[in-house]
């Protein structure tokens, strides 16, 4: 047994951690997906909290509706239960080689709560299709908004390609290679949430809009 497995299996502190799929689709792939992580994460101590994407529907992102400080439901419920866990996990198609309109439109509409609720937040960003590259292009574009926004996205994402092929009738990924790949994955990724959950870095600040000139009027910066 290596080091770090008998660390895992002996010391790990419980960590929640919100997972959803940011497909629709009865039947989805990305759900499929989705839902491995959550065996996966359980089996390695984590405590999960899986939600369903239609929680977080939104109307179209439109400020004229922000008067009154109104935030749809579906944001709210978003910026909720990112706040009550230690980090997130979406597994998210890809369309048109970027993250489904769907989904950046929560994320904008989560955005615009201050505190902003995405600020210092641990993601794992994962994808499956049935094309070669497994959805892995949009998982980039998915990058953008989330570290514009302060998360720490884990630099290890996965994509599952030829995903309609890839799961075994009991939702394992068949590859033994890649399955231990992917729980490799999410083990690293909840080693390094608990670390930054006992050893808090010292970034401190969120910049909205980097290089913009010190002014009351425009100031975003938390
Ligand atoms: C509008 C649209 C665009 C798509 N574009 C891509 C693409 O760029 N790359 C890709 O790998 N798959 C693409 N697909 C195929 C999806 O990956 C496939 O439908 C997948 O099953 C969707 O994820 P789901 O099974 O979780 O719903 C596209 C599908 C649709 C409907």
């Amino acid at each position: 047994m290596f080091m770090s497995e008998q660390y895992n299996n002996e010391h790990r502190e419980p960590l929640r951690i919100l997972v959803f799929s940011a497909s629709l689709r009865n039947d989805s792939l990305n759900t499929r997906l989705a839902k491995l992580a959550v065996s996966v994460i359980e089996k390695n101590g984590g405590i999960v909290d899986f939600a369903n994407v239609t929680e977080f529907d939104c109307p179209s992102f439109n400020q004229d509706l922000e008067m009154d400080n109104f935030h749809p439901a579906g944001a709210r419920e978003l910026r909720k239960r990112i706040l009550a866990n230690d980090a997130f996990i979406i597994s998210s198609p890809e369309y048109n080689g970027s993250m489904p309109g769907f989904l950046k439109n929560v994320i904008d509409w989560a955005s615009r709560f201050r505190p902003q609720p995405f600020h210092e937040r641990h993601a794992l960003l994962m994808s499956a299709s049935p094309s070669m590259g497994g959805g892995n292009h949009g998982l980039w574009s998915l990058r953008i908004p989330l570290e514009k926004l302060g998360s720490n996205v884990f630099s290890a994402m996965f994509s599952l390609a030829t995903a309609h092929k890839a799961f075994t009738p009991e939702g394992n990924i068949s590859d033994a290679t890649l399955s231990k790949r992917f729980e490799d994955n999410l083990v690293s990724f909840m080693d390094l949430v608990e670390a930054a959950k006992h050893y808090p870095c010292m970034k401190k600040a969120w910049v909205e809009f980097l290089g913009e000139q010190p002014d009351p009027a425009t100031e975003r910066v938390e």
